[in-house]
């Protein structure tokens, strides 16, 4: 029988607040929808996943979604149940496991609970016992409730897909937060199987933190080093770590010749084992003459954050008798916390001449050292 995945993400995200609605805000560098769609995806039992929206957010959607098979997202309505609803008129017969964008860990062993329990059901869901005291009551307490009857349901939540369409037909409920409500108030049978923490549903603030700090300890730290030399050529100014600086000379090389810059990409592009500067912008091909470098070093940034990566702190060694960089630190450390989009704080920029020895003592080019420390998850 088919099974089809319906995970809906036409909400508003009240509760968490921020700018975007909270399944396509970024959580481990991806959006949480994305998360919630590749834990599904994956599932060796499921055939299809399809995913519903709000009106206007296919853009958004699009990008969150970008590379995976989800077909045409389906447009939802103001409550969830609308959303499941619109959701279920575009799936055929067969099995349908509704799932909430807001509980984007789904493991897979869930899944399997839940399928195999279908059978002499008319749905399933996972399900977790209550840890703390329940009470009724607002400000005052009116008096406790037995936990050991109660339960937390999560999704996702198996059913067939005529029980669930009947169930809705038969609804009195006005706002039902999930599917086995809906079942159970039309007299069907919804079975139980062990949920897991990790699909607790993604509310508030603290939800939010709680997540991405899990998400933060799978990561290692890694180091990397970057080297770079410009010889001088023709007239200033030159570009040194994003911003212009006056001289009388100027730095030769294919793109803008920013030796920092360069030296800052190569460590973060070591740090992620991801190649190198030349690897990525060949200095061969020519839509990269006289580029600025900072789109280098944000492809770069970005390469750390597809994988869920964090920059941690760039340390940079300029070496040259001239210019001075010392009055240009600061301005440069903003440029490069703005490109790398980390805190200042996470920057530093030092410089120091090489008591006139070598090529740069003899001032015929500066060269750059950084090293970049980040965190990215162990890919085996
Ligand atoms: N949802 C939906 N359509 C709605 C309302 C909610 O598809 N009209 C989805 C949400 O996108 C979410 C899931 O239902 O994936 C669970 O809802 P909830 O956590 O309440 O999310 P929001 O409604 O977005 O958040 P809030 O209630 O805080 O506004
Ligand atoms: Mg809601």
């Amino acid at each position: 029988m088919t099974v089809t995945a319906l995970i809906v993400a036409a909400g508003s995200g009240q509760r968490l607040g921020g700018a975007l609605p909270k399944q396509f805000r970024p959580i481990g560098g991806k959006p949480m929808l994305r998360h919630a769609v590749e834990a599904l995806i994956g599932h060796p039992r499921i055939d299809a996943v399809r995913v519903v929206i709000g009106e206007g957010q296919e853009g958004l959607a699009s990008a969150a979604l970008d590379g995976l098979d989800v077909g045409e997202p389906i447009v939802g309505g103001q409550m969830r149940s609308d959303s499941v609803r619109n959701g279920l008129k575009t799936v055929g017969d067969g099995i349908i496991l509704v799932h909430d964008a807001a509980r984007p860990f789904c493991p897979p062993a869930v899944i399997d609970r839940l399928l195999d329990a279908l059978d002499g059901n008319d749905g399933v869901v996972p399900a977790l016992p209550i840890a703390d005291t329940l009470a009724t009551g607002d400000r005052l307490l009116n008096g406790t409730v037995d936990r050991e009857r109660m339960l937390r349901v999560q999704t996702p939540q198996a059913f067939h897909v005529e029980d669930l369409l009947y169930a809705y037909s038969e609804m009195t409920m006005r706002a039902p937060t999930d599917e086995s409500s809906v079942m159970v108030e039309a007299g069907l049978k919804v079975a139980t199987v062990e949920g897991d923490p990790l699909l607790d549903k993604l509310t508030t603030t603290a939800d939010w933190d709680r997540a991405e700090a899990m998400l933060a300890a799978r990561l290692i730290a890694r180091t990397g080093m970057g080297f770079d030399v410009h010889a001088f050529a023709g007239e200033g100014p030159m570009m040194l770590g994003g911003i212009a600086i006056p001289h009388d000379r100027g730095l030769a090389g294919h793109s803008d010749a920013d030796v920092v810059l360069h030296a800052i990409t190569d460590a973060i592009l070591g740090a992620a084992a991801l190649g190198d500067i030349g690897d990525h912008f060949p200095p061969s091909d020519p839509r990269w003459k006289g580029a600025a470098s900072d789109q280098f070093l944000s492809f770069a940034a970005q390469l750390v954050r597809d994988r869920g990566g964090l920059i941690d702190h760039v340390d940079v060694t300029v070496i040259c008798e001239a210019p001075k960089v010392g009055p240009y630190r600061a301005a440069i450390a903003d440029r490069v916390a703005a490109i790398l989009a980390v805190p200042v704080s996470s920057v530093s920029i030092k410089a120091t001449t090489t008591e006139r020895l070598g090529f740069t003592g003899r001032g015929e080019g500066i060269a750059a050292q950084a090293l970049a420390t980040i965190r990215m998850e162990i890919v085996p």
